[in-house]
């Protein structure tokens, strides 16, 4: 009998989705509309926070997001070289300078110690990853506001995190940019968010979205509007959320604890299983209480070579990933002369080519999380 493929991610898209996806199709609005702001409302209420503007996509979110700051072109913004492009090359559209700095071993966050070093240095904003789903330690908030730098917060991996502030929705930040990317916990295909306290940053959010437009589409064409006449407030981008995409997203967050709940418990039976692995290492080492649960990352064992494991894992129908190749590993950014901050980033450079993301979605059942455990052991026997 062929061995039934575990895939590394797999979107859950059920009835509920389907349903809402066809009722926006069908209900003569399929861009941006009443259920785009239905889904703003209802995020909104969910993680307690006063404003929530859906976009394209969390790259989009985090360009908005860096414009609002209105930095002048050339300024420095830190960052940890441990995460996606996006994070890097969203501000270096808005002509800002990426400075990637080094993480700390346990979460594989933004380590203080760096963001201190990198702040004396000379930063003018900081984009804090959540790793995985854990959040970034009170310590980057606290330094970046002492030294009166904004935090944006990169939450692609954070929707339903929380830290000392409660749901991680960014309070008191320069606003928290969200993923509903085919893998992330909540998904609409591709899609976005930005929350956020400010009310300023909302604004700038809505307009900037679209073209930098004072009125969207749906204010100006639906019956009753005044007026289809507008006008430009900035040089913004085409990064809105249609209504299709709205619906799925929607139909999602109706189920969101429940997947949730089930990340929590995926996450703890791999802990379990992954226990008595010598040299084995989970990121972060124990659980976190706040952590959304986003990936299943392990550090492997010294000397082993990270692509034969692969290999083996695939050869056994399981899929798996790599987060991250660093930032300034990358041909791109020594090509264009970036470089990281003082101190370099000796804690990622030991780790990039340790990391292994093990398959990580609410589709898995037990038995699928104990058949990985036992083939990555048998992988690591030799
Ligand atoms: C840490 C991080 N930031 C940003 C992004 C970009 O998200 P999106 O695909 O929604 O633009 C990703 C995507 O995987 C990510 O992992």
């Amino acid at each position: 009998m062929p061995t039934q493929e575990i895939r590394f991610s797999l979107p859950d898209i059920g009835d509920a989705e389907v349903s809402a996806a066809t009722r926006a199709l069908t209900s003569g609005w399929i861009t941006t509309g009443e259920e785009c702001n239905a889904l703003e409302r209802e995020l909104a209420e969910y993680l307690g926070v006063e404003h929530v503007v859906a976009v394209s996509s969390c790259t989009a979110a985090l360009e908005i997001a860096v414009a609002n700051l209105g930095l002048p072109c050339g300024a420095r913004i830190g960052m940890p070289t441990w995460t996606f492009v996006s994070t890097a090359i969203a501000p270096y559209h808005r002509g800002l300078w990426p400075v990637p700095l080094d993480i700390e071993p346990v979460s594989f966050n933004l380590c203080p110690t760096a963001l201190a070093a990198a702040l004396e240095d000379g930063l003018d904003a900081v984009i804090g990853v959540h790793f995985a789903g854990t959040p970034i330690a009170e310590e980057i908030h606290d330094l970046c506001r002492s030294a009166g730098v904004p935090l944006i917060e990169d939450a692609a991996h954070a929707l339903g995190a929380s830290d000392h502030r409660g749901a991680v929705a960014g309070q008191g930040t320069a606003g928290c940019c969200y993923s509903f990317y085919a893998t992330k916990n909540l998904t609409s295909a591709e899609g976005g968010a930005i929350a956020t306290d400010d009310p300023e940053l909302a604004a700038f959010a809505q307009s900037f979205r679209l073209h930098g437009l004072s009125r969207d589409a749906w204010a100006r064409y639906t019956p009753g509007a005044r007026t289809g006449s507008y006008d430009i407030l900035g040089d913004g981008l085409k990064a809105n959320l249609p209504d299709v995409l709205a619906a799925v997203a929607r139909a999602q967050l109706q189920r969101f604890p429940t997947l949730q709940q089930r990340r929590r418990e995926l996450a703890l039976r791999y802990r379990e299983v992954l226990a008595p692995i010598d040299g084995l290492r989970v990121v972060p080492e124990a659980p976190s209480p706040g952590s959304a649960d986003h990936l299943m990352v392990v550090v492997l064992p010294e000397g082993v070579d990270r692509s034969v494991v692969q290999k083996q894992l695939g050869e056994e129908s399981i899929g798996t990933s790599v987060h991250f190749q660093p930032l300034h590993t990358f041909q791109w950014f020594a090509d264009h002369g970036v470089v990281t901050g003082p101190g370099g980033t000796p804690v990622a450079d030991e780790h990039a080519e340790r990391v292994l993301s093990l398959p990580f979605h609410t589709r898995l059942d037990d038995d699928d999380v104990d058949r990985v455990g036992e083939a990555l052991r048998r992988a690591l026997d030799g």
